[in-house]
């Protein structure tokens, strides 16, 4: 009885949609057709890219922000930390290992399905005063070196899936920096940093990460004959992490060529800390317009082509360096305005966010 009545409510229903939809239909013909686009708050940069899509996020704003953290649980599927894993913040002291940030964004990224690439092992950048002061031979360098890339990777075998191993080794002319790494180890320290970090997570995929693949071909090409160089030796490296610390008036041709010749290596290629400035001239009274958002617009876009011109199976992801203008580094780091990340200030989504959409339609 019960279901005879259903069954006659639903289909009294499915009567009435259809001639409600028949009499709309020959009424107004030019009704526009329905577009099988998913409603806008469907889209999400993870669902609605072919490859990954994350951002370099930080423990103390996921904690504090409520924003934020909606904004990475719902648009991203891949999460760089961005400071937590830097030696001066893990590893303060020789005998102290400082882990609580970097445990709590890979037990984030373990719960919400997203993946976790570890920023960075090895860095010749602020080095902890415990490094720079330590008193040792060649073979007591060697088993710091080694033990800080094993006990991190160890702690996170299986949790983090990718590693920057070693990060910004050249100088802009394509010299190798003269690090207290490279004074100390020597300049194949680089290799043996890959070897460590494959020994103690066989399964993690690990990079070489550097920026100004796209200032031209000095930088660039140091940066891949070293990683073609380490490849053809055997050494474990499985792909080239490309910063991507860039601006409105990079020319797409440059950004396109580091991309290509990334790629023409054979490795997984990452574009692992995306911005895009608009105030590269340092400009202190910039103001954010219409014209600059729909500049950066179209250089995302651009950049989101180029990448995704690539073979599939080297496209490891493309990774904003944080989330949204209120969080990048650029402002502080410069000391100027910028906007140069795809959500603003208020987490709400900027034209660069279409302009990401629109680099693989
Ligand atoms: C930056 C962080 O974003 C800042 O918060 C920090 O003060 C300095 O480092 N290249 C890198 C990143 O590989 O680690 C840097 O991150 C930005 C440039």
């Amino acid at each position: 009885m019960m279901n005879i009545k259903i069954n006659a409510t639903i289909t009294c229903t499915v009567l009435l949609l259809a001639f409600s939809i028949g009499c709309q239909g020959s009424k107004d013909l030019d009704v526009k057709p329905v577009t099988a686009e998913p409603p806008a708050e469907e889209v999400s940069l993870q669902k609605n890219l072919p490859f990954k899509f994350g951002a370099a996020i930080s423990a103390g704003l996921m904690k504090s922000r409520a924003a934020y953290r909606d904004v990475v649980t719902k648009e991203f599927n891949s999460i760089t930390t961005e400071n937590a894993m830097k030696m001066s913040f893990i590893h303060p002291s020789a005998d102290t290992y400082n882990w609580a940030d970097a445990d709590f964004l890979v037990d984030f990224a373990t719960q919400n399905g997203k993946r976790l690439h570890g920023h960075t092992l090895n860095w010749y950048k602020n080095p902890p005063a415990w490094v720079t002061s330590f008193q040792g031979d060649s073979a007591a360098w060697e088993a710091l070196l080694k033990t800080h890339i094993q006990t991190i990777v160890s702690r996170y075998k299986g949790r983090v899936a990718s590693w920057d191993v070693v990060n910004e080794a050249f100088e802009d002319n394509g010299t190798l920096r003269n690090s207290i790494w490279v004074q100390k180890l020597g300049e194949d320290y680089i290799a043996r940093c890959f070897q460590y970090a494959h020994e103690a997570d066989p399964d993690a995929l690990l990079f070489y990460n550097d920026y100004g693949h796209e200032y031209g071909p000095t930088k660039r090409t140091a940066i891949l004959n070293l990683v073609t160089g380490l490849k053809s030796r055997g050494i474990p490296i499985h792909g080239i992490g490309m910063q991507m610390h860039t601006r409105v008036n990079r020319p797409d041709a440059d950004l396109a060529k580091a991309i290509e010749t990334a790629a023409a290596t054979g490795l997984l290629v990452h574009i692992s800390e995306l911005d895009i400035a608009v105030n590269p001239d340092n400009d202190k009274n910039m103001v954010w317009t219409a014209a600059l958002a729909s500049q950066q617009a179209l250089k995302y876009k651009n950049i989101v082509k180029a990448y995704n011109a690539i073979p599939k199976a080297q496209q490891f992801g493309i990774t904003t360096w944080n989330v949204s203008d209120a969080d990048s580094w650029i402002p502080g780091q410069y000391s100027r305005p910028d906007w140069p990340l795809p959500f603003d200030a208020n987490y709400e989504r900027k034209p660069a966010y279409q302009g990401i959409l629109d680099g693989v339609k």
